[in-house]
């Protein structure tokens, strides 16, 4: 993915007319640092993301960081990265005038530290559709006839009232007919007073790091995990500590390193993002009792275990333990759609009321029409039936796609048998680049995402990440063949 910081060098890397390539590229970097444009503190891409997105060798890359961390104008982080270090060896200096101040404005708006360091790591695309998108349900085959027949009823019952800001945390209605919904399909226990409607899960986690944290709090993350987890976090100034995960989901530490307990232990138990692992009822355990111990607060990420497709249901960890530290994160983004923009979270009673007020002081909630007419499509066993027709639509996609991996590639190359949610996994050899194998895959259309790119640590792990639920399966079979086309120009992966 290429980000706006590598936009950034690009253009400044095109001015720089004279010198070798490692000049140039040093001489870039080192006046966008001077000149802010970079600022303190701002991760940069891996030498091998570097590279390939501005099209130069890694060995270019790698001598240019190696200078610029010699003369202390960058820094590495064991397990995060590369960043511009806080304390520039000019750092007595004012602000340097930019070289290419004027032309270059535009391109370097004078952005906070945190906004550079947000846009260093930004992962959502300018593309939200087509095959394979990750995390994207079957829009097509939402009942928009019987959705609109039930908003126009609703519409036109509305008190004036309702068309106001919304009460805090949403409306009644929808707070519980989730509470019943919750606690049939996910064994999630709640009063309707404990639920707060938000617009998307990251409207959710803001508010948490908001109201339960301190900057310079620290925050345990997945590793790997959906970037939208990470940015929000360490938007509000939180240090994220990524955990490592295996096939019980995440493995944190038995004890916290001293002085670093998280406020925050933000999780996937039902189906770990991205890699697919169930957390295992050990795992639960010992997470509620380190939680308990540290005074942290977990936070369960539930936002596609509707969608099963084999064996038993998997139980939220909300459930497992009356009063448990755990905020429950719930969205229609993948049992509807994202567009919506509806999600929730199921609050400990101790905290409810206070994150009612906080979220309608910063965000002004509304929408009441449309929370109204999704409390009526529960009530009245739609969303139940819809789930239910995705279930098998989706379980047939995926199983389509796990065919087409193992008859044209091998099964060592189907990297999750989960048999869950709305991506596929396909597991690629270590010395695959997989960030260049999608920019290549892309050019042909086609849209995958990166295995590598979800780590915070550096990782030898590849493969590609394909959404399918929303795919018609001739479209899926059409859009694998150019990933298999694509994978067989690498050396050594023809078959
Ligand atoms: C793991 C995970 N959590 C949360 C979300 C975002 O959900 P929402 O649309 O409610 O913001 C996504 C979106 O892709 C996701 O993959």
């Amino acid at each position: 993915m290429r980000s706006l910081l590598t936009d950034l060098l690009m253009q400044r890397l095109a001015k720089q007319t004279s010198g070798t390539l490692n000049k140039r590229l040093y001489d870039t970097l080192r006046q966008a640092i001077l000149a802010r444009a970079i600022t303190p503190g701002c991760r940069l891409p891996s030498s091998r993301d570097l590279a390939q997105q501005l099209s130069l060798s890694r060995n270019t890359v790698l001598a240019t960081y190696e200078q610029l961390l010699a003369e202390g104008y960058i820094e590495t982080r064991p397990g995060s990265g590369t960043f511009v270090t806080e304390q520039l060896p000019d750092g007595n200096m004012e602000r340097v005038p930019d070289a290419q101040e004027g032309a270059s404005h535009a391109a370097a708006p004078a952005l906070s530290r945190r906004g550079m360091n947000l846009l260093g790591y930004a992962g959502a695309s300018a593309r939200q559709w087509g095959a394979f998108m990750p995390g994207i349900p079957d829009i097509a085959s939402f009942p928009h006839d019987l959705w609109r027949r039930t908003q126009t009823r609703l519409m036109r019952r509305m008190k004036p009232e309702q068309l106001s800001y919304s009460p805090m945390g949403g409306s009644p209605e929808l707070q519980l007919a989730l509470t019943e919904y919750l606690r049939v399909a996910r064994s999630v226990e709640c009063t309707p007073e404990q639920v707060l409607i938000t617009e998307g899960t990251h409207q959710g986690m803001d508010l948490l790091a908001k109201m339960l944290c301190n900057p310079g709090d620290t925050a345990w993350i997945e590793d790997p995990c959906y970037w939208g987890m990470r940015n929000v976090l360490t938007i509000n100034g939180l240090r994220v500590t990524p955990i490592a995960v295996d096939d019980q989901g995440m493995a944190p530490p038995e004890t916290p390193p001293p002085g670093r307990a998280p406020r925050l232990v933000c999780v996937t138990p039902s189906h770990q993002y991205p890699l697919g692992a169930v957390m295992s009822l050990a795992r639960r355990q010992r997470l509620l009792a380190l939680a308990q111990e540290h005074n942290s607060w977990i936070v369960e990420d539930d936002y596609d275990s509707e969608f099963r497709f084999s064996g038993n249901p998997v139980p939220a960890l909300q459930g497992l333990n009356r009063n448990a530290p755990v905020i429950y994160i719930g969205t229609f983004s993948k049992t509807l759609y994202p567009g919506l923009r509806v999600s929730y979270m199921v609050l400990p009673p101790q905290l409810a009321q206070e994150l009612k007020i906080a979220h309608a002081e910063l965000y002004r909630g509304g929408h009441w029409l449309t929370q109204s007419t999704l409390s009526e499509f529960i009530r009245e066993g739609h969303y139940a039936a819809h789930i239910r027709r995705m279930r098998l639509l989706y379980a047939r996609r995926r199983a389509l796609l796990t065919q087409l991996i193992e008859s044209h590639l091998g099964s060592e190359y189907v990297g999750d048998r989960s048999n869950a949610g709305l991506h596929m996994l396909l597991k690629l050899p270590a010395q695959v680049d997989d960030v260049l194998l999608s920019t290549q895959i892309l050019r042909h259309g086609v849209m995958v995402k990166p295995l590598s790119s979800y780590y915070l640590r550096p990782t030898a792990e590849r493969g590609l990440l394909l959404g399918y639920a929303s795919v018609e399966e001739s479209e899926i079979v059409r859009a694998f063949d150019v990933v298999v086309a694509c994978l067989r120009t690498l050396p050594g992966l023809a078959r």
